[in-house]
This record gives C-alpha cells, structure tokens and sequence, in this order.
C-alpha cells in the first residue's frame, strides 16, 4: 500500500481543474443498464471507485471504452443481474445497479452493502420503494434479491430521509414503470438532478429537478444517453478548504460556484476570501503562523441534506477550524460515525472533544500544529489528514491512501501543481 508524505508550512498558489463529480458519475453509470446501446458519458474522473462501477457493469455483461474523460458504455449483451459480494463490499454504491436492473428487465441479485466506517447505512428507504414499484425483494445469505413478475407499476414513494442513492434508485426503476410514480421527499443534491437531466435524455418524463418532489411519467422505452457529468462541488470545497488552512491564492476551474452555497458562506465568516465567477472561483487566505498570526475566525457548521453544509465536507472544514480564534461546533446529523478522522488530528495537537454527535474544536496556534504519521479511515476523513498536513509545520505521513484515491483525481499532482510539498510514496 502507498502512503502520502507532506512537508506543511507552504502557502499554495496557481490554478487547479476541477474533475467531474464522483457521486454523479456512479449513478449515471449505472444508468447505462436501463436500455440497450452505445452510451456515451462525458468528464467521468478516473477514480478507484469508477473502476469498481465499470467492473461492476462488466460481471453484468456489458462493454466499455475510456477516451481520456469520455468513457462510453454498451449495454446490449447484459448476461446477468448478479452484483457479487466481493465488488459491492468494496463500493456500496453499486446497490446503484438495482433499480435500472429491475426497469430493465424486473429482476436483480445485488449483494447488500454491509456498513462502512462512516455508519451501518442502511437500504431500507430503497427496498420500500421497490415494492411499492410492485417488486418484490427477499434477502437471504447476505444477498437482496429483487424481482417484478409483471411490468412495474407506477406508485407514491415517501422517504423518511431525503436518501441521495434511495433517490436515484427509485428514479432509474420507475421510468419505464406503467403508470406515474411520485417521490417525496425526494434528495435534491445536484448529483440527482445530473441524473434526471441523463434520464429525460434518454427519453424519460421527469418533471420536479432539483426539488423534493419527483414525478415520473413512465414510458415504454428509453434510448441510450450522451451525457456529461457535473463537476465534483466536493472536491472544489476541499480545495477551496485547503487554501484557508495553507495560505495562499489560487484559482479553481472547471467548477459550479452555485452547488456550494453553504460551504461558501461558512468560508466567507471564518476569514478566508472568495470571489465567484461562471465556473471557477478565486480563493485566497493568508498565512497562519506566529509572524502575522491567526486569521480564521470559528464558526459553527452542522450539515444538513442539499442545500445545507454537506457532510462530505465535514472533517475537511474540522481541518480548518483546528487554526480558528475561538471555539467552533461541527455538528453531524446525517451519519451516526464521521468523526473517525477526529484521532488522527488529535495527534498533531488539535484541540478537539466528542460530545455525542458533535465535536467541539479549540483553536490553537498554527506553530502548535506538527506534522506526524497518520492512518487514513474513509474517503473524506483522508482529505482531512492531507489539509491538516499542508497546514502543519514538519512532515505527516498518511498511510491506506487507497481510501482517498476513491474519490479524488491526482489529488497529489494536482496539489504538487498547486507547491505544496507532497508526495506519495511506497510503503
Ligand atoms: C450519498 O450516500 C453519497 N454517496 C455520500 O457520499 C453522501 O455522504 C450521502 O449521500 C449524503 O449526502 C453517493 O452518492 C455515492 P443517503 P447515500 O442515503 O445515498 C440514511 C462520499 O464521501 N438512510 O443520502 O448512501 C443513511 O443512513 C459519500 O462521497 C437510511 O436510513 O446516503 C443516512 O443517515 C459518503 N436508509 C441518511 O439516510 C436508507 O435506505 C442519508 O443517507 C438510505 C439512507
């Protein structure tokens, strides 16, 4: 396994692209199951996890191309409805596969996702929904098997939470169901409505985009998609999160200013300076160390569904609030877990207590904060570690990288580009 090695203390300047949007580009692809053909989908990020959702769809049968950002997907000779353990226990995210199975041809035997370091994260919301749809599912040896005898039918499908994936399952089975299905309570992340956009592409009737409500006409069959995925708003916060906690200006592109309002304000009120345009933003923060002193102010966050602050942004912005004046409360109210990452900043001296499903984090001196080797949990507590090490004096180690590299393009290289000191290494 790979490590990370960052010698901290240097401010970051230049310019970083953003790439397309990980928890897009994972439904859109799973998409590609719901009508035969050629589909073509545009800016997908070469990440660990779309090489397992690319892998996933091949056991299912299906054939693929990647032309740099363009990968194209064939779908015509699916072969089977089996999701195997071994793929899904790696990525939850393939449970994506049920429900264009089940719309395309009523049937499906996915693994269950099991939990993952962040929460037992359930599937219940998108079993529900299923047999709404008339599915019915039974699980049995750590498998969810899933079958329609008859054409879907049409239903009103409330979630108790606004699901992101329960969402976009239920959206890819009722599009060719008989009859009008309604979510309500439907997730209204922009990664959703990138998928609508893909479905009405591909011939379906979805009206509601980017609301909690989605009604779905369905149609007897579907074409298959060019689309484009959006880019990744949580890769851009983490960017913009690391140029608060290092110091620096730079210039991030190829982004959507707009799917970040939460995470801009809270930037904006701690100190670090942003200005928007179309498709990039301008960042700049000075450098927090004993000569010009700290210049972040706390402030509390908790993270909500879309709108609100993300909770993939969370242990990025805890990063932060470790240089804070005063004392910030980062409050997690959608997983039960998300504060693995609290430990290892601990480590290099950050003032941080749990309280339940809060944590309350102390500002200290940057001088205070020191690098040290750390071990990397899940995907977005490794952002955390790294933002962490840019800031810290000294050199961190991060080791289990393969957790970030799930979700972020050449995040090393592109901070490289960015004179920070890191590199990644064999262990
Ligand atoms: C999606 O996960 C994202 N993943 C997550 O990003 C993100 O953190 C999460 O949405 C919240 O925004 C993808 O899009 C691939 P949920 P998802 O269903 O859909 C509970 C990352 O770092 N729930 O919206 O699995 C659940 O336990 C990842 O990129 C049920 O109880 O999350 C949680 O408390 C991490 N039963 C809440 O709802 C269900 O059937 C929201 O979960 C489904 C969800």
């Amino acid at each position: 396994m790979d490590k990370i090695i960052i010698h901290g203390g240097r401010p970051l300047a230049g310019t970083v692209a953003i790439s397309g949007a990980k928890n897009a580009a994972l439904p859109l692809m799973a998409a590609t199951l719901l009508t035969p053909g050629w589909h073509t989908l545009r800016n997908v990020p070469d990440l660990r996890d779309t090489r397992t959702m690319l892998r996933v769809l091949e056991t299912l049968g299906a054939t693929w191309e990647r032309q740099g950002a363009t990968v194209r997907i064939d779908t015509s000779g699916l072969t089977g409805a089996e999701a195997p353990y071994d793929l899904v226990k790696t990525m939850r995210a393939s449970v994506l596969v049920l429900g264009p199975l089940l719309g395309r041809c009523g049937y499906a035997r996915v693994s269950l996702p099991g939990g993952c370091a962040i929460g037992a994260r359930p599937i219940n919301y998108h079993l529900r929904g299923f047999e709404n749809l008339g599915v019915t599912t039974t699980l049995a040896r750590g498998y969810v098997e899933a079958r329609a005898d008859t054409r879907l039918r049409g239903a009103t499908i409330y979630f108790d939470k606004p699901s992101v994936t329960g969402t976009e399952n239920i959206l890819m089975a009722a599009v060719t169901a008989h009859g009008t299905t309604v979510i309500k309570n439907a997730a209204r992340e922009p990664e959703v409505g990138n998928l609508v956009d893909m479905l009405v592409a591909m011939g379906a009737e979805i009206k509601g985009k980017d609301s909690d409500r989605l009604t779905i006409h369905g149609v007897r069959s579907l074409v298959p998609a060019e689309a484009a995925i959006i880019p990744d708003r949580i890769e851009t916060g983490t960017y913009l999160i690391a140029v608060g906690a290092a110091g620096g200006e730079v210039t991030i592109t190829g982004c959507n200013p707009a799917h970040l309002p939460a995470l801009t304000e809270k930037l904006r009120s701690a100190g670090v300076r942003i200005d928007e345009g179309m498709d990039s933003f301008t960042v700049s923060c000075p450098v927090h160390d004993a000569a010009s002193g700290c210049h972040l102010q706390s402030v509390d966050i908790t993270t909500l569904p879309y709108p609100g602050f993300p909770t993939d942004l969370q242990a990025q912005f805890m990063a932060l609030m470790i240089l804070g004046s005063g004392v910030s409360i980062i409050h997690e109210t959608i997983f039960e877990n998300r504060f693995m990452h609290v430990a290892e900043l601990q480590r290099m001296g950050a003032d941080i207590t749990i309280d339940g499903s809060s944590a309350i984090v102390r500002g200290i001196p940057a001088e205070r904060l020191c690098g040290a080797p750390l071990m990397a949990t899940d995907l977005r507590a490794s952002a955390s570690l790294v933002i962490a090490g840019l800031a810290a004096s000294g050199e961190t180690e991060i080791s289990r990288i393969y957790h970030l590299e799930r979700g972020y393009e050449q995040m090393v290289e592109k901070l490289r580009r960015l004179g920070a000191d890191i590199r990644r290494v064999k262990e």
